[in-house]
């Protein structure tokens, strides 16, 4: 990864990215099956400042990827409050909530999802052509972000003639290519071996780093939940309890990055919402 490609991704970026604010209340989750009600998430409550960095780790089955999904607004809660930046996601309808998401979201899965029949490039273009953004512009960026995870010389490769690693370095940025302000990423490096996978997990971390986007990552790999500023633990049922946090230490260098390299963001107007604790940019108008 040289510094050339992270300057000519930061040139391309489409938008100053300033991580979502997301708080969870008393959010359910209930699947009907075979004449039952399975309940998988029962009162689940979760509060992410922008640019937070947070794992979430727990026992199979027991609602990670469910939470995702319906945090990615992929699938709807049963009950409960989602506020993303103060707006609430549960009253949107479906055409906005897709924009919402292609636009604002960005995923991660365990299997890369590409479409086996296009390029590299074209997988990256394909949701900022959904935005109508011209395709030369569209090649560009994804061309840039494509750089910035180290494939500028894989563009015109399909999936089946990447490397495991490759792929999910595409799919990563895909899902990168318009600047989300949320991340989402279920067991991203579940699928590669040992090497390739730290490789991605600090790819993640710079990336996020970077950008100061908010990540949420599900994870059964210790070193990626150890790397993490934050690592919950989801319990039966969908409670969360702390494994560690570590935000107040990573939080003054994530600062002092990002006031480094956006100065504007210091002076962004601070979130009104009442309900939200002290963002970023308190603390930043603070010092
Ligand atoms: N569409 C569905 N209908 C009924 N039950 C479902 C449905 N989707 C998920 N579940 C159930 O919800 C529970 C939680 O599933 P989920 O995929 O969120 O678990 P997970 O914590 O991600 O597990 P893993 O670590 O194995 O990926 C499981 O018991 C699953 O069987
Ligand atoms: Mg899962």
């Amino acid at each position: 990864m040289t510094s050339a490609a992270t300057s000519a991704f930061r040139q391309h970026s489409a938008k100053s990215v300033r991580g979502a604010r997301l708080k969870v209340t008393g959010m359910c989750k209930e699947y009907p099956h075979g004449g039952r009600t399975v309940s998988v998430l029962r009162d689940v409550n979760l509060t992410l400042d922008a640019g937070d960095m947070v794992a979430i780790v727990g026992a199979s089955g027991v609602g990670k990827s469910t939470l995702l999904h319906v945090l990615g607004t992929l699938d709807l809660p049963t009950a409960g409050s989602i506020r993303f930046n103060g707006e609430e996601l549960t009253l949107m309808g479906p055409t906005r909530l897709a924009e919402f998401r292609n636009r604002e979201i960005g995923f991660v899965f365990q299997f890369h999802h590409l479409l086996p029949e296009f390029t590299a490039l074209e997988n990256v273009m394909m949701p900022v052509l959904i935005q109508r953004v011209p395709r030369p512009e569209a090649a560009e960026r994804a061309r840039a972000t494509l750089a910035r995870v180290g494939l500028d010389h894989r563009l015109t490769h399909r999936p089946s003639e990447l490397s495991g690693g490759e792929q999910q370095r595409v799919a990563l940025a895909r899902a990168l290519v318009l600047e989300p302000s949320l991340l989402l990423a279920d067991e991203p490096t579940g699928n590669l071996d040992k090497r390739t996978g730290e490789e991605i997990h600090r790819l993640f971390l710079d990336l996020n780093r970077e950008r100061g986007s908010t990540l949420l990552v599900v994870t059964h790999n210790p070193e990626l939940a150890g790397m993490m500023p934050r690592c919950l633990k989801m319990l039966d049922g969908g409670g969360l309890e702390d494994v560690h946090d570590r935000r107040i230490h990573d939080q003054q260098a994530l600062d002092s990055d990002w006031a480094r390299h956006s100065p504007d963001r210091a002076t962004a107007p601070a979130d009104d919402s009442p309900e939200t604790g002290p963002n970023r940019d308190d603390t930043l108008q603070a010092r």
